[in-house]
């Protein structure tokens, strides 16, 4: 029987459900893994899928410093599952985009770290050695942003998901892959 991986996300305006997208698909490519992509909009459909789930991949955009209220409001959603530790011993991970460099992302990648503890889940980080950190290094390197608690993105206030860039997407696809595979070799 296949392992299942969960991404659970939301996005206000495009960014955030591009970088779900990736993570996805990164986790989709893995043989004998099944991904699912679900938003918080769309989630009241799917708490049986989060119960079967192996892993449970969470993504927010950053807004004023935090987790978007939206994702929030699953967090807090949530609840019903924490009181029965539903989700006891699942891999969790997670991911956030803003449009600042730093933009306080961090917080964001710690608030689901804390909420997947409140869970008991097991925290997957990226993985990753920061990227763009030298002078031979480039906003192409994987990790530019040099995160380690998850994956993260940096999208232009003035641009469109269509902008972003595409080591952020393949870092996106590093973390779903990542997760995945640790599903495996939990057996
Ligand atoms: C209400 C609000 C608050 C925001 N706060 C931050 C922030 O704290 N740091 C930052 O870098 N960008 C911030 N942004 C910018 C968003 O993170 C950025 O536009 C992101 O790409 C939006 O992702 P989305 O398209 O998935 O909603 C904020 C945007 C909004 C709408």
């Amino acid at each position: 029987m296949s392992k299942k991986v969960v991404v659970v996300y939301h996005s206000g305006f495009g960014h955030t459900a591009r970088q779900a997208e990736h993570v996805f698909n990164g986790a989709a490519s893995v043989a004998g893994v099944e991904a699912l992509r679900v938003s918080v909009d769309a989630v009241d459909a799917h708490w049986d899928d989060l119960a079967a789930a192996d892993a449970i991949i969470f993504g927010a955009p950053t807004y004023m410093g935090s987790v978007s209220a939206q994702f929030k409001e699953f967090m807090d959603k949530s609840s019903k599952v924490w009181f029965g530790q539903g989700w006891k011993d699942k891999l969790a991970a997670g991911f956030t985009n803003s449009a600042s460099q730093s933009g306080d992302k961090l917080n964001s990648l710690v608030q689901l770290m804390v909420f997947s503890a409140q869970h008991s889940m097991l925290w997957v980080s990226l993985g990753l050695m920061p990227g763009n950190n030298s002078s031979a290094g480039s906003v192409e390197d994987l990790n530019r942003i040099g995160g380690y608690a998850g994956a993260m993105a940096q999208s232009n206030a003035d641009q469109g998901a269509e902008a972003m860039q595409a080591s952020d997407l393949k870092t996106a696809e590093h973390l779903g892959r990542r997760v995945a595979e640790a599903v495996l070799r939990l057996g």
